[in-house]
């Protein structure tokens, strides 16, 4: 069931973004420009973020956000544990496969990184990050401003190993995503009283909101012309923040997470606009509303379960805290894996839902 659904996603989505491309390509075409230039490449794929997207990038780290262990990764081919916070791929490696580059997305950090894989993109996320500083630090996790200084060393490192010009190439035709503010939410505002103390629900939403801006730029900036941002997933429905013994999402999370997609859209619009660099392509990518729709009609997708995790539903039965536990048997009814991720099925509908939704507003 499980490769069923990879194998679906990727020659779907695949197929998606040729359509897509086709038009852009011919109404170039047709204004003279040479065919070569008519083709929309992408070179690779780069994440920033937090565990939704974290390949692996805490395996090494003294942190509770990793999942390098069973029953981690059970679904994952070969059936290993590799840091990846689900049963399965995670949605880095489903934009990867989407766009045709490759099939997994690896960590940057490790060991294990091949030298081969830095022209077509890794990933830089660390499970328990956030865009506010201080989410980063309990958490040990790279902050965003961390992962933006990793990715200048990779430029460093690609230089030394493709030169200048196609470091240059693979840098402006790659897709860069975004995926943080989970961790700002519900593991720092709500849950540590040093932000309360701060500021109340709607100017820390502010204070996010400027942050992710100033990350954006910073990306863009350093040579990303083309950015996906996705916004901060119905975090009030996670197992883990559902009120005591109730199946209903927490209203106050879920309406935190809303207001920063609302404003965080319009300053997507905004940087638009305003072009500080030429030729940059910003697109708002909603996951909100589309895990949302898995919770609210799961049998329409196959789902037989939405408030509890396969793995339990305590924050206590996520990351290193369900080291060997066992998880469920029959993983495919369940839209959560652990107490705050999603699993493979639930991440590959909501991908191919944005591929088919706004991907060519970054074409
Ligand atoms: C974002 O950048 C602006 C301009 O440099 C600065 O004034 C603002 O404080 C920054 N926001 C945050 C949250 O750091």
């Amino acid at each position: 069931m499980a490769s069923l659904c990879r194998g679906h996603l990727s020659g779907q989505a695949l197929l998606f973004v040729q359509l897509l491309l086709l038009p852009v390509a011919l109404l170039l075409c047709a204004h003279g420009a040479p065919a070569a230039t008519g083709k929309i490449k992408i070179s690779a794929v780069f994440m920033f973020g937090d565990s939704i997207v974290d390949p692996g990038n805490n395996n090494n780290r003294l942190t509770e956000a990793k999942a390098d262990f069973p029953p981690y990764g059970q679904d994952f081919p070969g059936g290993v544990a590799t840091g990846r916070f689900s049963n399965g791929k995670v949605p880095g490696d489903m934009f990867a496969s989407g766009f045709g580059i490759k099939k997994l997305l690896p960590p940057y950090i490790g060991d294990d990184l091949q030298l081969s894989d830095l022209p077509t993109g890794v990933a830089f996320a660390s499970g328990g990050s956030g865009y506010d500083p201080l989410t980063s630090i309990p958490a040990t996790a790279t902050s965003s401003t961390g992962q933006l200084e990793l990715f200048l060393e990779y430029k460093e490192r690609l230089k030394a190993l493709v030169g200048e010009e196609e470091t240059a190439r693979v840098i402006s035709e790659g897709i860069y995503f975004t995926v943080m503010g989970s961790n700002d939410l519900a593991n720092n505002y709500f849950l540590l009283p040093l932000r309360r103390h701060q500021y109340d629900l709607p100017s820390y939403v502010n204070f996010l909101v400027s942050s992710a801006v100033n990350f954006t730029m910073k990306l863009n900036e350093m040579g990303a012309r083309r950015i996906g941002f996705i916004g901060i997933p119905p975090i009030g429905c996670c197992p883990s923040q559902k009120v005591l013994g109730s199946r209903e999402c927490e209203p106050l999370r879920n309406q935190a997470a809303q207001l920063f997609n609302t404003k965080i859209t319009k300053e997507i619009h905004r940087l638009n606009e305003e072009q500080s660099v030429p030729g940059s392509k910003f697109a708002y990518l909603d996951i909100y509303y589309n895990l949302l729709d898995l919770i609210q009609r799961p049998q329409f997708y196959g789902f037989k379960e939405v408030a509890e995790g396969c793995c339990g539903s305590t924050v206590l039965n996520a990351a290193i805290f369900i080291k060997y536990h066992h998880a469920c048997p029959n993983v495919n009814d369940y839209i959560f894996w652990d107490s705050f991720h999603p699993t493979e099925k639930a991440y590959s509908i909501v991908v191919e839902k944005l591929f088919q939704q706004n991907m060519h507003d970054l074409m």
